[in-house]
């Protein structure tokens, strides 16, 4: 497999948006050209680009029109109000009572920010530098969004590296820490699952160190670790406290 540096450059449809390319592409290590002037031969598979208004990831087949970015808005039948009420497997398993919590496998951000939506307070780790620029990206968004700026809210804040270690220099200990890495595919996904999570397994593979990851977790949080699993993985970290199980995925979780 090549590098991940191998794999992407940066692509800049007009120069309104030159300048944030130039830097992106100087952060990322990553050649830029323009798309409308492609160089002869592209080994890229992956391409960043500014367009409708955010930063997406694209492959071969959106370089044209398309992309991912990560969505800042309410997933489908979400309540609009803030904070959305606390009533989902996902809320359950974090507990209604817990305040702060650490996204440690931030990925496209949904959870962090449907956490975010809840009320609680929420810090990031992504390890994946093209990753963290996209989530960096929506948290930007994010923070323009009058319902955030009407209530001064704080986005997520989010640390760039390997949650093994960041987790091992905390400070402050967090309620909890939420931990979704990539497990091995076994079935197919829905579509919209099967396009962002699926381009993130072609980029970064699978998790394997996700039970170092596991133990680093429950050794820095204060009350309680809740790991997101498809419901064929074994439980990450031995027999679970309290699980709730979904139709295809399961939150287990860790009580000290
Ligand atoms: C399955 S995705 C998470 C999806 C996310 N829950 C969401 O709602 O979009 C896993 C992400 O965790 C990141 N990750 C996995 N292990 C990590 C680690 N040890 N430190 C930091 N990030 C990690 C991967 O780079 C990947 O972006």
């Amino acid at each position: 497999m090549t590098s991940l540096s191998e794999q992407g450059a940066v692509v800049y449809a007009d120069d309104s948006v030159l300048s944030a390319s130039r830097a992106l592409a100087e952060r990322l290590g990553w050649p830029i050209w323009a798309l409308q002037n492609p160089p002869t031969e592209v080994p890229q598979t992956f391409f960043l680009c500014y367009r409708d208004g955010c930063l997406k990831l694209l492959d071969k087949q959106t370089l044209k029109k398309g992309g991912l970015a990560v969505d800042v808005d309410p997933r489908p039948g979400e309540q609009h109000s803030y904070p959305a009420p606390k009533k989902d497997l996902l809320a359950q398993a974090i507990g209604k009572k817990t305040k702060s919590v650490i996204d440690a496998t931030t990925g496209w951000a949904q959870d962090s920010l449907a956490l975010f939506r809840m009320g609680y307070e929420v810090s990031c780790i992504e390890r994946s530098p093209v990753m963290a620029e996209l989530i960096a990206d929506g948290f930007q968004r994010l923070a323009q969004k009058d319902w955030v700026l009407n209530r001064q809210l704080q986005t997520p804040k989010l640390m760039l590296g390997n949650a093994i270690e960041l987790l091992a220099g905390l400070s402050d200990k967090p309620d909890c820490i939420y931990l979704d890495p990539m497990f091995p595919a076994k079935r197919k996904q829905t579509a919209a699952t099967r396009k962002s999570m699926a381009i993130l397994r072609d980029i970064l593979g699978d998790d394997l160190d996700r039970a170092d990851l596991f133990e680093a977790a429950w050794q820095a949080t204060g009350k309680r670790v809740v790991v997101k699993s498809p419901d064929y993985a074994e439980p990450l970290g031995g027999k679970p406290s309290e699980t709730y199980q979904g139709k295809l995925l399961r939150y287990d979780v860790y009580l000290k």
